[in-house]
């Protein structure tokens, strides 16, 4: 089973990246993640679209239709996902044959805060629905004050942000072979 990961921040050490190297890690027998940069996607504009996509754009999108599932850890920008998160988003959600339509997906996230982007899961939960994808519901994975959360090495260090990733991965797994049955 393949999943491709994204990542909505782009700054170095981001602890939503950490986080999903820690994924990568704790992915169940059968299951690779692969992560999948997205600091090469240009902004949105329609007009670019109808021209054609960019090279970075269609790349991803590429990967996306590969994918048997994906996994998303963004941070949480003013109580919503982060820009650049959305903003790629938007590109793989247009015409032709978006890729994410119909695929599983897993949402994860890390922030600073105590709620660990409770917020911004929501939202990220409620562009899927446009974007009909099926995200795992249970369990969800908040991981907050990720500042104290990974050691020196960037290794996660938190037991139950740990066994709820883990966790949440064998749910994605499980929704994707349910899905793929139908
Ligand atoms: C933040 N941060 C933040 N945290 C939070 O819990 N809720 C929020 O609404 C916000 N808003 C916000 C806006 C902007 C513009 C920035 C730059 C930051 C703090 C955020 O959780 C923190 O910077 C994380 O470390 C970002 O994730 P990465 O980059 O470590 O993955």
């Amino acid at each position: 089973m393949k999943v491709t990961a994204l990542c909505g921040s782009l700054r170095d050490g981001s602890f939503n990246m950490l986080a999903l190297q820690a994924a990568q890690k704790l992915a169940p027998e059968g299951m690779e993640i692969s992560i999948e940069s997205i600091a090469d996607i240009p902004l949105y504009n329609d007009d670019v679209r109808k021209r054609g996509l960019p090279a970075a754009v269609a790349q991803l999108r590429q990967k996306i239709a590969e994918a048997d599932a994906i996994l998303i850890s963004s941070p949480e920008y003013n109580y919503s996902v982060s820009g650049v998160l959305k903003n790629t988003l938007d590109w793989v959600s247009r015409a032709p044959e978006p890729p994410m339509e119909d695929k599983p997906v897993a949402i994860i996230g890390a922030s600073i805060g105590m709620l660990g982007t409770a917020r911004a899961q929501y939202h990220l939960r409620q562009i899927l629905v446009y974007m009909n994808c099926f995200a795992v519901n249970k369990p969800e994975v908040f991981i907050g004050m990720a500042d104290k959360k990974f050691d020196e090495n960037g290794e996660l260090t938190d037991p139950v942000a740990i066994k709820l990733i883990g966790d949440q991965l064998i749910a994605l797994q499980k929704l994707t072979i349910r899905l793929a049955a139908k």
